[in-house]
């Protein structure tokens, strides 16, 4: 049942707006590359699990990019590390992810957010999804400070010259990292 309130405005004007608590069940899609999952990730669909009635992490197929495991294999390493969690289905998508999200009919799209140079990019992200579909919201999680330095990246340039990360993966990650790079 919707509220009777007034335009913020403009407080003369009545609006009918429904702003009675959301009540649907939350789903949320956490989108990205994945290459490969990392702690800081995993502590992201930890908590993510705690706020919302499903998690789908979501591995983009991107063509444009050339990444060290393939879709696949990115979707397998994230089924096995997140096993011990109830309500997170692991799944890929290629296109625009508000697109997958309606799909999924999901309301949230979840990103972590590391350090400040990680904002502008989320929010200029946000906005453009915003435009596309008015129906999802994005909802960051501060990343856990433990993880803030974390990236794929990173992980992938200290495999590559066997230094050790296995403070960084899960354990799953870092048997095919090492076999990667042997
Ligand atoms: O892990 P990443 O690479 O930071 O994730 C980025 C991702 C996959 C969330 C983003 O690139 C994305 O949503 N790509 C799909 C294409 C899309 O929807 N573009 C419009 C929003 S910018």
């Amino acid at each position: 049942m919707g509220e009777r309130s007034y335009c913020y405005h403009c407080s003369s004007v009545p609006q009918f707006m429904d702003l009675s608590p959301i009540n649907k069940i939350m789903i949320a899609i956490y989108p990205g590359s994945f290459d490969p999952i990392t702690l800081g990730h995993l502590d992201i669909i930890e908590r993510g699990v705690i706020l919302f009635e499903k998690v789908i992490v979501a591995v983009l197929y991107n063509p444009n990019k050339n990444p060290l495991f393939t879709v696949e294999k990115r979707v397998e390493q994230i089924s096995q590390c997140t096993k011990h969690l109830p309500r997170v289905e692991v799944d890929s998508f290629t296109g625009l992810t508000v697109d997958y999200a309606r799909l999924q009919q999901a309301q949230v799209l979840l990103r972590g957010l590391r350090v400040l140079s990680d904002f502008e990019k989320e929010l200029q992200m946000a906005h453009t999804n915003k435009t596309l579909s008015q129906d999802v919201e994005t909802i960051f999680l501060a990343t856990n400070k433990e993880y803030s330095f974390l990236s794929s990246s990173t992980v992938k340039e200290i495999a590559q010259f066997g230094g050790s990360i296995a403070h960084l993966v899960p354990e799953n990650v870092a048997r095919d990292l090492r076999l990667y790079y042997s």
